[in-house]
């Protein structure tokens, strides 16, 4: 996972700070312990990163998309930036896994501006990917800045959920989970400044080591004519994974590591019988 991109749990929705509000100070020094939910990102997600990522996931996911002959899945679709070149670039159906409902209100838009052909061919499936049930469907997967932030467990029956919609010889694509924790707070990069009429929209990321997982912090701003009109924040979490373990893993649910198309891929496949 990029280490500015926004991961996969899902986070709180009223961390946002107004500077006009007397308790800003207050507000913003509240836990910001992720409850999952992207309902502050998902304002500013496209804007800040759906360029970005639409790149990126051409480059990532388009060739084996263009190899797919049944089906591809999606694994937590958010705003659907791979959903898209995913279809563009194959001709088959599309499962989109999106779970929080603000990440698939972006999706659906998103999908009301495809032409009708390809919205033909999308499944929008609004739950974990453990509870859809795909079985035997797709012979691609990706899971596109997602892994990192599951949970242990709910990782482990990711994979299981993986394997089981996948068809014998299918293939899973996905950005591994970082490694290790870094040895203190730092900075992780700068989203935007993307304009919108009179505004600058940006956001700031923090990453730290916390109880063992990595804490990354959004703080979103809007800004006019050098004024701050507001800014929000959420937090996420990650789970690193050293890659022997995410080798183990995979091979528990049934899928076998495979040489991916890049080096920042990974690429696991379910064995044909
Ligand atoms: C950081 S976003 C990435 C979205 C998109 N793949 C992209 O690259 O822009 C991760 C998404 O995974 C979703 N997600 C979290 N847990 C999930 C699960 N168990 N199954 C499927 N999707 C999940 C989140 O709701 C979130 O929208």
């Amino acid at each position: 996972m990029s280490a500015t991109s926004l991961p996969a749990s899902i986070p709180a929705p009223s961390r946002t700070r107004r500077t006009s509000s007397p308790y800003a100070a207050e507000r913003a020094a509240v836990d910001d312990s992720p409850d999952g939910g992207y309902a502050v990102s998902a304002e500013f997600y496209d804007l800040l990163q759906a360029e970005t990522d639409r790149r990126l996931a051409e480059r990532r996911f388009a060739a084996a998309a263009t190899r797919a002959r049944h089906a591809v899945l999606d694994v937590g679709a958010g705003t659907g930036t791979a959903t898209e070149v995913l279809l563009r670039a194959s001709g088959v159906p599309v499962h989109a896994v999106e779970p929080a409902p603000a990440m698939r209100a972006a999706l659906l838009s998103r999908l009301a501006h495809l032409g009708a052909d390809q919205r033909a061919r999308v499944t929008v499936h609004p739950e974990p990917l453990a509870a859809t049930g795909l079985t035997a469907v797709a012979d691609l997967a990706v899971a596109s800045n997602v892994i990192a932030c599951l949970d242990p467990p709910t990782r482990r029956a990711t994979w299981k959920a993986i394997s089981a919609a996948l068809l014998p010889g299918g293939l899973l694509l996905f950005d591994p989970p970082p490694a290790g924790l870094p040895d203190g707070c730092e900075a992780a990069g700068r989203l935007g400044p993307v304009r919108v009429g009179p505004d600058l929209y940006s956001a700031d990321v923090t990453r730290r080591p916390h109880r063992g997982v990595l804490r990354v912090v959004f703080t979103y701003r809007v800004e006019r004519a050098q004024e701050l009109l507001r800014e929000a924040r959420e937090a996420f979490d990650m789970w690193p994974v050293p890659p022997e373990q995410l080798a183990e893993e995979l091979d528990a649910a049934g899928l076998r590591v495979v040489r991916a198309p890049g080096s920042d891929l990974v690429a696991a496949r379910r064995p044909a019988p």
